[in-house]
């Protein structure tokens, strides 16, 4: 019986032949199915002489089993090769460099901050801390403010009155209220000096030009003792300032005038410029505490003397880094951050 021989032959040759599991199943139904050639076969088996029907069913049963078995095996080699290309495709390679998200860098007015504190901290100041919302007392009264005295007029401020009860609370104009609480906690505690204490924080003033921002950031230092003198102050700050830009400098104390304190100077430095020739900067305000302020907190300004100074972080950060915008340090440009971090 060459028939059922010859369709065998072609149906494997089909079969092999066949690249996706659809055209497989197609085979499959035109060979065993209802309808199939196969089945068609086994069907006219009846049809044959009884002596004959014996060996063609044989025959045809040997073609559906091996058909059958070739359809299995196409299945699974189509089915593990669509899986091997999945994999191919989905692979991770693990040996590729990570995204890198990007390192953030501190502010360039923290790390001004954190460079004077830390000069200060080796100069055995401790650091303070005093709320930026803060009331007359402490931000002027103390300070030896008075109300209505001219030098308020250069501390303009922001006015909170949460209840409109009278007790005006104002953004801090200035680190030195920070003086006076840690003075006054100082002694509620039951200590006296000698102190040393360096206050940093934001301040806040209705100011805004190319060397004024509203807020901007101050630090504050004190010291008390029994014979802190002017020469010590004079001394602590030319070292300060050598420290801090790494260089020295021809620098003068001009007499100038604060409230709170007695007598009042500001430093200035000789500054170079880009030409080569030099101009004076003022870097930054300090005096001997006034008798008033210790006395103010309940220190005896006949037993003890301090001093004090007051200066601005920006200023600072704009020299040692040549910023000439203050502005710009608030802008939030990474272009203009990204290098100092
Ligand atoms: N508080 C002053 C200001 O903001 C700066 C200052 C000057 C602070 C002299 C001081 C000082 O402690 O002694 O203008």
């Amino acid at each position: 019986m060459t028939g059922i021989e010859e369709l065998g032959r072609r149906a494997l040759a089909d079969i092999a032949a066949a690249d996706t599991p659809a055209a497989l199943e197609q085979l499959r139904v035109a060979l065993l199915g209802k309808g199939g050639s196969v089945t068609a076969q086994l069907k006219s088996l009846g049809a044959l002489p009884a002596g004959e029907r014996k060996a063609a069913g044989e025959a045809i049963n040997r073609v559906r089993d091996a058909i059958g078995e070739a359809l299995g095996a196409r299945r699974e080699a189509l089915e593990s090769a669509a899986l091997d290309a999945r994999l191919a495709g989905e692979t991770v390679d693990v040996t590729l460099p990570g995204r890198n998200p990007g390192r953030g860098g501190l502010h360039p007015v923290s790390r001004t901050l954190e460079r004077i504190a830390g000069i200060f901290g080796k100069l055995g100041y401790e650091l303070a801390d005093g709320p930026e919302i803060e009331d007359d007392w402490h931000n002027f009264e103390a300070l030896n403010f008075p109300p209505h005295h001219p030098a308020r007029a250069m501390h303009d401020t922001f006015y909170v009155s949460a209840d409109g009860s009278g007790d005006r609370r104002l953004l801090r104009t200035h680190t030195s209220g920070v003086q006076v609480r840690y003075m006054q906690d100082l002694v509620a505690a039951g200590g006296k000096p000698p102190l040393r204490m360096i206050a940093a924080g934001k301040v806040y003033r209705s100011d805004s030009d190319q060397t004024h921002t509203p807020m901007f950031h101050q630090v504050e230092g004190l010291l008390v003792d029994e014979q802190a003198s002017l020469a010590d102050l004079k001394g602590t700050l030319v070292e300060f300032v050598r420290a801090f830009f790494e260089r020295d400098f021809e620098m003068r104390f001009r007499p100038s005038y604060f409230p709170f304190t007695e007598p009042s100077a500001e430093l200035d430095i000789a500054w170079q410029q880009p030409d080569g020739s030099t101009r004076w900067l003022e870097v930054l305000g300090c005096g001997m505490v006034h008798p008033s302020v210790l006395r103010n907190v309940g220190i005896d300004p006949e037993r003890h003397t301090g001093f004090a100074f007051g200066l601005g972080v920006e200023r600072f950060a704009m020299l040692r880094y040549g910023v000439d915008d203050l502005r710009s340090f608030f802008d939030n440009d990474v272009r203009f951050l990204r290098q100092f971090a």
